[in-house]
């Protein structure tokens, strides 16, 4: 594949694709106009730049870069198809970074007098929200223990003029932290926003063991990442970002952070760790990229890294699995899963290690080989009429829950396998309808020649 530089060539490739990309050129408020517009369309809608964000001439704004399965296919050089397999393939190689001298983010250097609010034009999303968040900011720390780069992406509140909250809830970068606290240190975060998509990707993927996340960003660009040294740190950052933001934890400080409207459509504030800011560096013409909540770009690329990983490792270890995928709208916590099995333990074992092997999963139904496991509705009917909830529902207590999942008490939540498929013992009571093979083929010429096609989508098959 050829890597995308930078997020402008990605753009620039999306430009000239009809439908991709679009420029707004109205002005709109940084507090709230801007996510409205960005996050306008629920689905499938376009990458947009809002090319006039008020009290910022000079900034554009992007949004949705990778809202739609498409625009990730697209991104990595990838059948759509295909991209978990082949997402899976090139990140269990990896391909380190490299060191240059010239980089792009390094236009503008800013080390005196940072104020963040005046320099950068940081959204405000919803209207329970304490201020402005960086939502797309991929946080790089460097571990000199284990030599290894430890990447996620973070939010981050503004919360003065180089002063920001961080949510440090998920590993590696929370897990980090710990040490370097418990060591009394302070962590040196660097915090870069508008990164090509490959590492935007590889900056959520699950990384333990493996290479890490900056080699596995290389192998799924197809080239390393260029990196160059940090101003005020030690450890060298992404050259080809649009923005870079150096800056410290304050070792045994926490300090209220939101509310903040989150991925799963609730606000949630915490005490939290708080970053001071020691530089910032940007290119000229700069880009604020921005992911807004609980819209389609977050969970594309959670769910992403997260079936990629469910899919190879249920390939491997369940027999006649089909397939999976994630519920669309639950935020990766539901999902389905398709089996050619022999009985009804099979089911449950194969649902047992999914929500094993995913921590955030809390819901997974099972399904047999004769239902379409990524329509909702065929999932429904499956569960409408093959489940007996006195037999088939197994629910699983005390169980750690995902930080933002609202219903969760202390920290614990159950989950649930709901298995869909036919009891073996009276199958017979289960074969699905359907007109004979050539009265169908007959029907689908009919449909496509005499009425132009219309019709054919919503034929049942
Ligand atoms: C859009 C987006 C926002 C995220 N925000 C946070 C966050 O604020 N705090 C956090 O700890 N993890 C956050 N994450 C998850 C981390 O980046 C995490 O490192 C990554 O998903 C790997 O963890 P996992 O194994 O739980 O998936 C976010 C992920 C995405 C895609």
């Amino acid at each position: 594949m050829m890597a995308f530089q930078d997020l402008r060539q990605f753009l620039a490739r999306l430009e000239d694709i009809p439908g991709e990309l679009v420029h707004i050129h109205r002005p709109v408020a940084p507090q709230y106009e801007a996510a409205a517009v960005l996050g306008f369309h629920r689905e499938g809608g376009p990458t947009v730049i809002l090319e006039n964000v008020r009290g910022y001439p000079g900034w554009r704004v992007v949004g949705n870069v990778l809202g739609t399965r498409r625009r990730v296919a697209l991104a990595l050089g990838l059948a759509e198809e295909e991209v978990n397999t082949g997402y899976f393939r090139r990140k269990s190689t990896g391909l380190p970074p490299v060191t240059v001298n010239a980089a792009p983010v390094k236009e503008v250097v800013i080390t005196r007098e940072i104020d963040l609010t005046a320099l950068l034009p940081v959204l405000t999303y919803h209207e329970g929200d304490a201020g402005p968040y960086l939502t797309a900011g991929v946080c790089l720390a460097y571990d000199k223990a284990s030599g290894r780069y430890h990447l996620g992406i973070h939010r981050l509140q503004v919360k003065g003029p180089d002063r920001l909250g961080i949510l440090l809830a998920n590993p590696p970068l929370a897990t980090h932290f710990a040490a370097a606290e418990a060591r009394g240190a302070p962590l040196e975060l660097a915090i870069a926003v508008g990164v090509d998509p490959a590492l935007l990707l590889a900056a959520v993927s699950r990384a333990a063991g493996g290479p890490d996340k900056l080699a596995i960003a290389g192998a799924l660009r197809g080239e390393p990442v260029p990196l160059v040294r940090a101003e005020t740190l030690e450890l060298m950052v992404p050259a080809t970002a649009e923005i870079v933001i150096e800056a410290r934890t304050i070792p045994g400080v926490r300090e209220r952070e939101g509310p903040f409207g989150e991925s799963t459509g609730y606000y949630f504030a915490f005490e939290s760790p708080v970053l001071e800011v020691t530089a910032v560096t940007h290119r000229t013409q700069p880009l604020y990229q921005a992911i807004v909540p609980a819209g389609p770009e977050g969970e594309n690329i959670l769910s992403l890294c997260s079936a990629s990983d469910l899919q190879h490792y249920l390939g491997e270890l369940v027999e006649g699995f089909c397939g999976f995928a994630f519920v669309p709208g639950t935020y990766c916590f539901h999902a389905v899963l398709c089996l050619k099995k022999k009985n009804k333990a099979a089911a449950r074992r194969a649902a047992l290690l999914a929500l094993a092997l995913d921590p955030r999963l809390k819901q997974v139904v099972v399904v047999d080989d004769d239902v379409d496991f990524t329509s909702s509705a065929d999932v429904a009917w499956a569960v409408a009429t093959r489940c007996q909830p006195d037999r088939d529902v197994v629910v699983l207590r005390d169980l750690p829950a995902y930080v933002i999942d609202p219903s969760a008490v202390q920290g614990m939540t159950a989950k649930v396998i709901i298995d869909a498929t036919k009891p073996p013992a009276i199958a017979e009571r289960f074969v699905r309808i359907k007109p004979p093979p050539a009265a169908r083929a007959l029907a689908e010429r009919i449909w496509r020649e005499e009425a132009g096609g219309r019709g054919l989508r919503c034929a049942s098959s």
